[in-house]
C-alpha cells in the first residue's frame, strides 16, 4: 500500500533536545474504552456463563435452552418478580449452549446458583459435558428443591488432570418426575479476585497490561440506546442479579446488565484506573432527543444521582446506597462526559442540553471536571462547537483509514492551547473496509498496517498530550466467534477459553507501559517518504518522554516504510547510559494475531549496549519500537 519515494544516503536521525523543557505529560493519558458490543461483557468481561440465564431474551422462546432425554420445556411468565418475570418449566432436563460454549479448565470450581421452584420433592444434576452427554468434565446437585421460589447454590470442579477445552452444554437433570420451574440459572468459573458476580481472569490480565490510567463507560452508544427508553438504566443495575431486569442494548443483543454500574467501578479499582463516567443525556440513536429546559430536568437530576452514588457522603441517598452496597469510600471521580457522540443529533439541541447538564453539575460538584461529548474538531463535532460555557474537554473520534491515522500524527502539534482539553474518547485505524461496514465476517481485529498507523497517530498525542489528557482505542473487546460482532475492528479478541491481542493492543501495552511525566522535544530527520496516489507524509514517527524521578528516557519510533532503515541517535544536552531495553514489534503489513495464531505478531524485549549519540537503531519494515535509555 505504501510506497518508498526516495531512497537517502544519510540515515534518518532522531534529534533529542534535552535543553529544552518539554511539556508535562498528562498523568491519565492511556485508557480504556468500553461498552457492550461484540459480547464484550456478557459472553465476554463478564463471567457469567450461561446465556439468556433470565429466560428474557426473547418472549417466543427459550432461546440458547434446549430439551434433554426427551423433556417437555415450556416458556412462561410465571417468574417470581417484576425484574424475573419469565420461567422455563420442564420435567426431565435442559442444556444451556453458554456463550459459544464453556471454559473447561483442569482444577476449576464452578459456583451453581439457580432460582427454582418444584412441584414435590427433588434434587438436580447439573453438568458440563459433551454435546451427546458421554463425557462430563465437572458434575454437580443441588439437593432439597421442593415447593414455592427459593435460591439455591452449589459449587462444583473439574479434575486436577482435565485437559483445557470448551464444553458445549451445561445441562440440569430432573431426579424426579416432579416438575420444575426455574427463573435464572448462573454459572460463574473462578472469577479475577475470587469476587463474587465477577470478571474473567485472562481480559483482566490483558487490561492490566495495557497500564490503563482511566475506563470511559458505559459507551459508546450502549449509554444511549436506540430509543429514548433504552438507555443505560444504572439505578436498576445495582444489587443482586436476581434484582436486574437488564436491558435492551441498541448492538442486536439484551444485556443482562450483570455488569452493572458498581461492577464497572470495581473494574476500575480492579485496574487502578480512573472512572471517566458518561452520562446519560436525553438523545437517542433513533434521532429523539428531551427538549432541553423543564424536559431535560429528570436526566439532569439522573446523572447528578448517578454521581452521587460515586463520590456522595453516607447523608446522601446515593451515598448510602453504595455504602450499602459495600463501598464506604467515595470513588475517585474527576471526570463526567455529558452523553455520546451527541454531534449526531440533527437538531442541535445539544449545546442547549450540555450546559443544563454543565451547570447543574458544577453548582453540586465544583471540582468534576465535564466533558463534551461533541464540539471538537472531528468531522461531527465541527457542526456543534460548545461556545457558552467553559468546557474542560471535548470528546473527539475518529475511526479513519490508516493513511488518514498516520496524517493526523501531527494533527495536535498546531492545535489551540487556549481552548478545552482533548480527550480522544474513540478512535481506531482500519485498513479495507470501515468497521461499521464491513459486515459481520471481516475482522474481528485489526492488521500490522493500523497498528502502525496507531502507533504513528499516538506519537502525536503524547507529544501534545498537555492538549491531549486522555486517549482510548474503541472497540476494547470482540468475541471472535461467528455471530459475535457487530464492529469488524476491535483491540482484544476471545472465544469462552482463550484470548488474544491484536497488533494494535501490542502497541498501546507498549505506549503505555513506557511513559515518562515530560515530554522531551524530539525531531526526525532525512526521512524518507510514504506515498499514496498523489499523497505523500513521512514515513517515520517519534515521541520521547522523559521520567523526571529515575530519568528514564522512553524513546517511541515507528517505521511506516516498507523497507527496513536504521534511525541514528543524535543527543542534545545530555549523555545517556550504554544499557537500555529495546521493545520491538514488527510484521507484515496484512498480519493479523488470531485464536489460532495469537502471537504472530508480538514484542520483542532485548538489552540494548552501547547507547550514545550515534548509535544506530534497526528499525524493520513496518515495526514500532520502544527503546528505554537512562540519562548519565
Ligand atoms: O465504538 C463503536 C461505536 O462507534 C460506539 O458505540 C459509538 O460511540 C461510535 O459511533
Amino acid at each position: 500500500m505504501f510506497i518508498l519515494s526516495a531512497f537517502f544516503q544519510s540515515p534518518p536521525t532522531v534529534t533529542i533536545d534535552f535543553t529544552k523543557p518539554g511539556i508535562a505529560v498528562s498523568r491519565e493519558l492511556y485508557g480504556l474504552m468500553t461498552e457492550e458490543i461484540n459480547y464484550s461483557y456478557d459472553g465476554g468481561l463478564y463471567a457469567e456463563l450461561i446465556r439468556n440465564r433470565a429466560f428474557m431474551d426473547d418472549a417466543k422462546g427459550p432461546s440458547h435452552w434446549t430439551t434433554v432425554d426427551g423433556s417437555t420445556i415450556t416458556l412462561e411468565k410465571s417468574g417470581p418478580t417484576e425484574a424475573r418475570p419469565m420461567a422455563l418449566k420442564f420435567e426431565k432436563g435442559v442444556a444451556n449452549d453458554g456463550y459459544w460454549g464453556f471454559p473447561i479448565k483442569p482444577n476449576s470450581t464452578y459456583q451453581l446458583s439457580i432460582w427454582v421452584k418444584a412441584e414435590g420433592k427433588t434434587s438436580l444434576k447439573a453438568s458440563l459435558e459433551s454435546a451427546d452427554g458421554a463425557t462430563v468434565y465437572a458434575k454437580g446437585e443441588l439437593k432439597d428443591i421442593e415447593g414455592g421460589w427459593k435460591n439455591v447454590k452449589t459449587t462444583f470442579k473439574t479434575a486436577r488432570n482435565q485437559a483445557e477445552m470448551i464444553a458445549p452444554r451445561f445441562v440440569l437433570r430432573n431426579t424426579t418426575s416432579t416438575p420444575v420451574s426455574l427463573a435464572q440459572v448462573s454459572l460463574f468459573p473462578p472469577t479475577y479476585k475470587k469476587v463474587e458476580n465477577g470478571f474473567r481472569i485472562d481480559l483482566m490480565d490483558r487490561m492490566a497490561q495495557m497500564n490503563p490510567k482511566f475506563l470511559r463507560f458505559p459507551g459508546g452508544n450502549y449509554l444511549e440506546g436506540n430509543t429514548l427508553n433504552d438507555y443505560f438504566p444504572w439505578k436498576t443495575t445495582l444489587g443482586p442479579i436476581e434484582g436486574r431486569p437488564g436491558h435492551r442494548s441498541p448492538w442486536g443483543y439484551r444485556s443482562t446488565d450483570g455488569m452493572g454500574l458498581a461492577e464497572f467501578l470495581r473494574w476500575c479499582e480492579d485496574l487502578r484506573a480512573k472512572p471517566v463516567l458518561a452520562v446519560y443525556a436525553g438523545y437517542a440513536l433513533n434521532g429523539q432527543y428531551t427538549k432541553p429546559g423543564p424536559d431535560l430536568v429528570k436526566w439532569v437530576d439522573y446523572a447528578l444521582e448517578e454521581i452521587e452514588y460515586l463520590i456522595g457522603g453516607p447523608e446522601t441517598k446515593w451515598g448510602a446506597a453504595r455504602i450499602k452496597n459495600g463501598h464506604p469510600k467515595p470513588y475517585d471521580l474527576e471526570y463526567v462526559e455529558v452523553g455520546n457522540e451527541d454531534g449526531f443529533d440533527k437538531s442541535g439541541s445539544y449545546p442547549e442540553r450540555f450546559n443544563q447538564f454543565f451547570d447543574a453539575i458544577k453548582a453540586k460538584y465544583p471540582k468534576i471536571k465535564v466533558i463534551a461529548s461533541t464540539g471538537g474538531k472531528d468531522w461531527l463535532g465541527a457542526k456543534f462547537p460548545i461556545t457558552a460555557r467553559p468546557v474542560d474537554a471535548v470528546d473527539e473520534h475518529y475511526y479513519s483509514t490508516a493513511w488518514e491515522m498516520m496524517s493526523m500524527a501531527t494533527k495536535y502539534d498546531s492545535y489551540d492551547r487556549k481552548g478545552p482539553k482533548i480527550f480522544v474518547g474513540e478512535w481506531a485505524a482500519h485498513t479495507g473496509k470501515a468497521p461499521w461496514e464491513a459486515g459481520p465476517n471481516a475482522g474481528p481485529t485489526p492488521d500490522m498496517t493500523s497498528a502502525v498507523a496507531d502507533a504513528a497517530f499516538m506519537t502525536g498525542m503524547e507529544r501534545n498530550s498537555d492538549i491531549v489528557v486522555m486517549q482510548c482505542y474503541a472497540p476494547l473487546f470482540v468475541n471472535a466467534n461467528p455471530g459475535g460482532r457487530q464492529w469488524s475492528l476491535n483491540l482484544i479478541g476471545y472465544d469462552a477459553l482463550n484470548t488474544f491481542g491484536a497488533p494494535s493492543y501490542y502497541g498501546q501495552v507498549m505506549f503505555g507501559q513506557n511513559v515518562g511525566d515530560r515530554t522531551v522535544p524530539a525531531r526526525l530527520s532525512n526521512v524518507p517518504q510514504v506515498t499514496e496516489g498523489d499523497k505523500a507524509l513521512p514515513g517515520m514517527f517519534t515521541s520521547v518522554t522523559m521520567d523526571s524521578k529515575s530519568k528514564y528516557v522512553y524513546l517511541k519510533l515507528v517505521n511506516a516504510l516498507a523497507v527496513p532503515r536504521s534511525i541514528m541517535l543524535d543527543l542534545k544536552g545530555a549523555e545517556v547510559e550504554p544499557g537500555g531495553t529495546l521493545t520491538m514489534l514488527s510484521g507484515q503489513p496484512a498480519d493479523v494475531n488470531s485464536l489460532a495464531e495469537p502471537k504472530k505478531v508480538y514484542p520483542v524485549k532485548t538489552t540494548v549496549l552501547g547507547l550514545k549519540a550515534g548509535y544506530e537503531q534497526k528499525m524493520p519494515a513496518h515495526s514500532i519500537a520502544v527503546l528505554k535509555m537512562r540519562l548519565k
